[in-house]
């Protein structure tokens, strides 16, 4: 196992569309493996394979309280099969635009579809923290950021932040 580098914010390929697994081989669940070690160390809840420069569907999720231990998941090929009328909102981060958290409103329920890394399909309902957590790493697959539902102006304002950084570090 080893720790992969996070891309972050502006890099393009946060914006490609990650295509599906046909089948979970050794290489999938020794880039699973590491994207566990590389969402623990972070640290973080969720981790899409994108965010390590890897564009397929996969992802990593671990949203257990401290005192219950860990409950690492793996999510292959999900989808969204409905979405509940009501909303919640939750306060979102991500490992790719580090230390920036804002409010953000979903559907409050969701029912998903996804195959684990034995190749086993499941269909699971979420809600509160679950449904919140894939439903933000779902979008990366699909090249989107939860910065994309903010206000232009605060959108606008979290990109030149991150692109003036890029800039300064390749200096
Ligand atoms: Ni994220």
């Amino acid at each position: 196992m080893a720790i992969r580098e996070i891309i972050v914010l502006p890099d393009k390929q946060l914006r490609l569309v990650s295509r599906p697994i046909e089948k979970v081989t050794p290489e999938i669940r020794a880039l699973a493996a590491d994207m566990f070690e590389t969402m623990y160390d972070a640290p973080g809840i969720g981790l899409a394979a994108i965010q390590v420069a890897e564009p397929i569907r996969l992802i990593t999720m671990d949203i257990a309280k401290k005192e219950d231990g860990t409950d690492p998941r793996v999510f292959i090929n999900p989808e969204i099969l409905s979405s509940s009328e009501e909303t919640s909102t939750y306060e979102e981060g991500c490992l790719s635009i580090p230390e920036y958290y804002e409010e953000v409103e979903r559907p409050a329920r969701v029912r998903v579809r996804f195959m684990d890394l034995d190749g086993k399909m499941h269909e699971e309902d979420a809600e509160g923290l679950y449904a919140t957590c894939i439903q933000h790493e779902i979008d990366h697959l699909n090249g989107k950021l939860f910065v994309d539902y903010l206000s232009k102006l605060k959108r606008d304002r979290v990109l030149k932040k991150f692109t003036k950084a890029a800039k300064l570090s390749e200096k």
